[in-house]
């Protein structure tokens, strides 16, 4: 049996039922998380709560009551759902009103929904051999506020759709000519022994993935730039990489129609950061 949780109870997927008058339904009216877990253990829990309080007070959604419990709601899901490794995706909407209107009522109580289900292992581990990522360029179609971890994800959406329909893998999205994120992930370019990646800003979401692969490349000793990146520039790179909590890292081989410089997995540096990546 497959376990949700909602607002203070756990319930089998099959009989979980919100409202449609709640308003994450009728606007989108709500944040989330996505957590790995790995060997039974959520990755980064700390990283990802921090996360959820910022997106809670960025968009003034109340905190759940069951607030200082969640990591232990978390583990409790995750021991119910009994698969070693696993994805927690946890929802924090505003909650259900009793007209729609977009003032919200202050008085209403966020609504909080947990599910959990098995990691895919991510391909590159299994394959590293495997093509890189075939993605296209977009003009970033999205609002100022892609630093809040928001629902509100149909940008997102159309952007994976229509790239999925062309056959391709995913997206980078661009402001006038430069790099903001993927539709899901952030992204890294390799140029010689440095590595870049996009600034924090309300263009881009703060992955806990970044941070952990800059945490990673620290340890490592190898420079890491937290700056602008055109898209003319990622073209040339000797590397290319997506980042995500369910990506974790996999390796782009082309970009709209260019390839990029083909090089094997064990020459690259996104391989060896894999290897490293969960000890
Ligand atoms: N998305 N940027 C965007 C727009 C994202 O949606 C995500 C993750 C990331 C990477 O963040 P993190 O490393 O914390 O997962 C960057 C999740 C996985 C999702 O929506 O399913």
């Amino acid at each position: 049996m497959n376990w949700t949780y909602l607002n203070d109870i756990f319930i089998p997927k099959e009989e979980v039922r919100i409202s449609p008058f709640d308003r994450g339904f009728l606007f989108g009216d709500g944040v989330y998380e996505v957590i790995p877990v790995y060997e039974s253990k959520a990755f980064h829990l700390e990283d990802h709560i921090s996360r959820l309080e910022r997106s809670l007070k960025q968009t003034g959604i109340n905190k759940p009551k069951v607030w200082n419990d969640i990591p232990q709601i978390i583990n409790e899901l995750i021991k119910k759902n009994v698969f070693p490794n696993q994805v927690v995706y946890l929802q924090v909407t505003r909650g259900e009103d009793v007209v729609r209107s977009h003032i919200p009522d202050p008085s209403i109580s966020p609504t909080l929904f947990l599910n959990s289900w098995e990691l895919s292992i991510n391909p590159y581990r299994l394959n590293p051999d495997k093509p890189g990522l075939d993605v296209k360029i977009l003009e970033d179609p999205r609002w100022e506020r892609c630093d809040v971890k928001a629902t509100t994800l149909l940008s997102n959406v159309i952007a994976l759709r229509e790239a999925n329909i062309e056959g391709r893998d995913g997206v980078i999205f661009c402001i006038k000519g430069k790099v903001t994120e993927g539709a899901a992930s952030n992204v890294f370019a390799v140029f010689g022994n440095s590595v870049l990646t996009t600034p924090e800003s309300n263009q881009i979401l703060s992955g806990i993935t970044r941070k952990h692969v800059l945490s990673l490349l620290g340890s490592k000793g190898i420079e890491t730039l937290e700056q602008d990146l055109s898209v003319k520039n990622l073209y040339e790179a000797d590397e290319v990489w997506m980042t995500s909590s369910t990506q974790e890292i996999q390796p782009v081989r082309k970009i709209d129609d260019k390839e990029l410089s083909a090089k094997s997995p064990k020459d690259s540096l996104w391989f060896d950061l894999l290897s490293s990546y969960l000890v």
